[in-house]
């Protein structure tokens, strides 16, 4: 038996996928794991920590993100973003300014980086220790992050973008305890909490956005599973113009653009 298999065995009835798990985990350490790393990570899996988390990777787009538990594991449906981006603005070569608002790990913005080369920008978040992972992220140092509130900051001084894209928290409190393990406890509760209805982000940012706009200024929302019309009709009170909404792999609404 091979040690992959060897771990997965170990992780049957702990783990949904005990193969993967495994996989993940050896090639992180090179098929050289100690035997104190194994039982340290059969024990936190049992805990129901997510690999990502143990390991401090996650895959987003087209690369391995840093992450910790100060940020919200990148998830594959919002890869449904950066997709969006792309086919409203589909000139890779142009030297696009762009706002990340609720940053995390940077894997939205620095996706982006990756997809417009000469792309710059700037990534906002109210936690100091997820900038820095996102700033760990940034190797090629293309991205300025800044601490900022979007409830109470006013974003006045950042100047105006192209492109303006946001996952916020939209998770509505009292939902979170339903939320499986592995969100529930290792996700940061700031990076999950969008108040009663989960709209809090929304409704602030439909109302304050505006000055980080130009005439031709695209909004990128991912919004939670049953949010679309509420957002739209937010958005549609603060004058904002509905462009597209995009779905997930999942058939869910995903994605919504807004033009000023
Ligand atoms: C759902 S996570 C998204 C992280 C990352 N953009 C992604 O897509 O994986 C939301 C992020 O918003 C940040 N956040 C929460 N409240 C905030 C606030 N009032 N001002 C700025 N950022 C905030 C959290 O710290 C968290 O990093």
């Amino acid at each position: 038996m091979s040690l992959i298999e060897k771990i997965a065995e170990q992780l049957k009835g702990i783990s949904d996928t005990p193969l993967l798990d495994a996989r993940f985990f050896c090639a992180y350490y090179q098929n050289k794991p100690s035997e104190a790393k194994i039982a340290d990570f059969i024990q936190r899996r049992s805990a129901g920590e997510p690999v990502s988390k143990i390991i401090h990777q996650k895959g987003f787009w087209k690369r391995d993100f840093y992450v910790s538990k100060f940020v919200l594991d990148p998830r594959p449906d919002s890869e449904t973003l950066i997709e969006a981006v792309k086919e409203c603005f589909p000139d890779v070569t142009k030297a696009y300014r762009a706002l990340d608002i609720g940053t995390g790990s940077g894997c939205l913005i620095l996706s982006l980086c990756d997809e417009y080369r000469q792309l710059q920008g700037i990534g906002i978040d109210v936690s100091t220790e997820a900038l820095a992972v996102a700033r760990q992220n940034d190797a090629e140092n293309k991205i300025v992050f800044k601490e900022k509130n979007f409830y109470t900051d006013d974003f006045g001084d950042l100047g105006q973008f192209d492109i303006l894209i946001s996952n916020p928290p939209y998770i509505p409190t009292a939902d979170i305890e339903k939320l499986e393990k592995s969100v529930r406890l290792f996700d940061p509760f700031i990076a999950l909490d969008g108040g009663k209805d989960g709209l809090n982000a929304y409704r602030r940012l439909s109302h304050i956005l505006k000055k980080c706009c130009h005439s031709k200024s695209m909004v990128f929302f991912e919004i939670g599973q049953g949010q679309a019309e509420a957002v739209c009709s937010m958005m549609h009170n603060e004058n904002w113009r509905f462009v597209k909404s995009y779905r997930d792999l999942g058939g869910i609404t995903r994605v919504l653009v807004f033009s000023v």
